[in-house]
């Protein structure tokens, strides 16, 4: 039966779960926070939080998909019927993710085709980009293109796709960002911004460095939204899990740095030292970035980079939040797998077309004064993630004990850090997932 799938390897596993969590959230949504909240403190905080709390969540998730072999639906079921309620909580998060997600994917394809086609210098333009989003048949063909590749990975299950295409994306990610980051640090001016890039700021250091570097993280290893769960359900059970967490976190941690280094140097070189240019938010990656390549030696080329491994990042991110869906309406309705994906395929393009839309015709509809793709943004990171952490976590902690999940590591190999997950697990996490929650609530970050 198709639900045995598994991971041909450790190696196989953690590619695929890095591919997850490496995504747009490394590369354009880390090096912006770390240079608007200090620096190297930031740099320091997160790193911190992503041996500990990050840690905790992800060999939870993990463990407790290897051990029911199902996704989050019938997992959580299986673990406590009470708590069945957060099987659906966590597989909603990635129905509500992937189709915006692919809006997104589809504007990285448009960038790639404008550098293919060596038409950067148009990208350029203030209004290049709005232009380009506002309109409606492009972005829609676009995101048709990203959703497309997807699916077609998805539908060669988890070994002949997703391990295939990590164990080729991956390797190439790494290579291709330590290249660019190593070319963008030779660039007039650029080691001012690496100074400001890593050396710790303590004057801009305040309780909004660790919110805001405790929401990026949980963000940014695809937490909380069953995808763990379902890849833990595809680990062999012979896997050390506890050393396959700890890659993951290298890998993603790794990749996020090395985005800070491939773009703060380079947009503070460009904008002469001026560090407003980094907090350009969402338009630092398509508006901001596109002036920077212009502007440098080889920029053209160093844009191709750029925007492909880009593609790659967001393509594994979408595979695994696509993944994550059939896999639950395949637990649950036993469709064929070809059958499944192309009806996800179909009914994720639909959701997204107001999401696309949103930025031009349909742009008078806002909710509570979002756009509707920052509307299922905002609900889906800042309110349904943290209260499914939340409730993880009493249920691990307090419930089913969080021996559950140790003998789960244990069964593969050492639990190292037992002690310190117990007490991560029980007490802070959840005061951590208060704290996020009230401070979105708050729009405090
Ligand atoms: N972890 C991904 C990133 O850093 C984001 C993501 C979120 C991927 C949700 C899949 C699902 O960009």
């Amino acid at each position: 039966m198709e639900k045995k799938a598994k991971f041909s390897s450790r190696l196989g596993f953690v590619l695929a779960a890095a591919g997850s969590a490496v995504g747009l959230g490394n590369i354009w949504r880390f090096p912006y926070l770390a240079a608007k909240y200090g620096g190297g403190i930031f740099l320091l905080v997160y790193l911190l939080l992503a041996v500990t709390f990050g840690f905790a969540l992800m060999i939870t998730e993990i463990a407790i998909g290897r051990k029911t072999g199902k996704s989050a639906i019938e997992a959580y079921k299986i673990i406590n019927k009470k708590f069945s309620f957060l099987g659906y909580l966590a597989s909603l998060v990635p129905i509500i993710i992937f189709p915006y997600y692919c809006v997104i994917g589809g504007w990285v394809v448009k960038f790639l085709g404008v550098y293919l086609s060596g038409q950067g210098h148009i990208a350029t333009g203030a209004d290049y980009f709005s232009g380009f989003i506002g309109s409606t048949a492009e972005p829609l063909l676009c995101l048709a293109i990203f959703l497309i590749i997807t699916s077609l990975v998805v539908i060669m299950g988890v070994q002949k796709g997703i391990e295939k295409v990590s164990k080729i994306l991956m390797p190439l990610l790494i290579l291709m960002s330590l290249g660019t980051a190593l070319y963008s640090l030779t660039i007039d001016g650029a080691i001012d911004g690496l100074i400001y890039y890593i050396k710790p700021n303590f004057s801009e250091f305040s309780i909004k460095t660790v919110v805001a570097a405790m929401g990026q993280l949980f963000y940014s290893m695809s937490l909380a939204m069953g995808i763990m769960v379902t890849y833990g359900s595809y680990m062999r059970k012979n896997d050390d899990l506890e050393s396959s967490v700890r890659n993951i976190e290298i890998f993603d941690t790794g990749i996020a740095f090395l985005s800070g280094l491939m773009i703060v140097p380079a947009v503070f070189a460009f904008s002469g030292g001026n560090k407003d240019a980094l907090q350009a938010g969402p338009t630092l990656m398509f508006i901001t970035l596109p002036n920077v390549f212009d502007s440098m030696k080889g920029g053209h080329i160093f844009g191709l980079a750029f925007f492909l491994l880009v593609l790659f990042a967001a393509l594994t991110s979408a595979i695994s939040l696509m993944e994550t869906i059939v896999s639950f309406v395949d637990d649950k309705f036993g469709f064929s797998r070809v059958k499944t994906c192309i009806g996800v395929m179909i009914v994720a393009f639909i959701i997204a077309v107001p999401s696309s839309l949103g930025f031009g015709i349909l742009s008078g509809i806002t909710i509570f004064g979002y756009s509707i793709l920052d509307f299922f943004d905002f609900i889906s990171n800042n309110i349904l993630m943290p209260i499914v952490a939340l409730i993880t976590a009493v249920l691990i902690g307090f419930a089913a004990k969080p021996d559950y999940v140790s003998k789960e590591v244990k069964a593969s190999g050492k639990f190292k850090s037992e002690k310190l997950y117990k007490i991560m697990i029980k007490y802070v996490v959840p005061v951590c997932m208060v704290v996020i929650l009230i401070s979105s609530l708050v729009g405090y970050v």
